[in-house]
């Protein structure tokens, strides 16, 4: 059974690693004595506490980077490479996050080699995708995650796309109040499948897992994930409060 997903973007935060291990602390309450049938939770962190998290061995939690660099190794001061974040132990590793495209201008064929690297390296990706609300209000949503998906996706085999998950994370939606309607989140859903259908099989196509993203709360979920019938969520904020974050969890375990 292919399991849901729910990812913990945890972003730049906590500032202290004291903080963090009071997170462990939490998540490790939180998660401890649940079971969870048919959702993987993973926790991206920042990097610099991602081994911290993997030598925690927490029931129920893998690990996720929440960038690389699509080298393998060499000279390029202050990067990690997917290699290394799997050799660590990680599970996953987020690719094309609107942030990263917004204050670090990364573009399609950036997160296409990112992409790439990711894949050979035997980690799993997470591939977001969204359009601005400047975009959706000039009609042009379908374009933009049609491009988005393909551009990231040329020249990836159908024999790795399992290992890739879309999140479809609004812009306008990521760090805000402002939420999609299910409606609109289904129709999201149907532009990346689309997209995808038109790049591979129906076969592969159904192996891809598609993910919300943006301002998912626990009191929210069945409207972004369950009712639209998603695969899971990637969570900002709310990943910070482990109580939230795994109620999040049990709620898409448990629909
Ligand atoms: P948010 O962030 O949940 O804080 O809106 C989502 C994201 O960045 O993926």
């Amino acid at each position: 059974m292919r399991k849901k997903l729910v990812i913990g973007n945890l972003k730049m935060n906590p500032v202290t690693s004291a903080e963090f291990e009071r997170y462990l602390d939490l998540l490790e309450k939180e998660t401890g004595n649940k079971k969870f049938e048919k959702t993987e939770i993973v926790v991206c962190p920042p990097v610099v506490y991602l081994q911290k998290l993997l030598d925690r061995e927490l029931k129920n939690i893998k690990a996720g980077a929440q960038n690389v660099y699509w080298e393998y190794q060499g000279a390029y001061t202050g990067e990690i490479s997917a290699g290394m974040v799997k050799s660590a132990g990680a599970n996953y590793a987020i690719v094309g996050h609107s942030e990263r495209r917004k204050y670090f201008d990364e573009k399609e064929e950036i997160i296409n080699l990112k992409l790439k690297s990711i894949l050979k390296s035997g980690l799993n990706a997470i591939l977001c995708v969204g359009e601005s609300m400047e975009e959706r209000k000039g009609g042009r949503t379908a374009t933009v995650l049609k491009k988005q998906v393909k551009d990231s996706l040329a020249g990836i085999g159908a024999g790795k796309v399992e290992y890739i998950s879309i999140a479809y994370e609004p812009i306008w939606a990521v760090g805000t109040d402002e939420l999609p309607t299910s409606d609109e989140i289904l129709e999201a859903k149907l532009i990346v499948k689309k997209a995808l259908a038109e790049m591979y099989s129906m076969k592969t196509m159904e192996k891809i897992r598609l993910l919300y993203g943006g301002n998912v709360k626990s009191y929210l979920v069945n409207q972004v994930c369950t009712d639209p019938a998603m695969d899971g969520v990637l969570v900002g904020r709310e990943s910070l409060e482990p109580y939230e974050f795994v109620k999040i969890a049990k709620i898409i375990d448990e629909s």
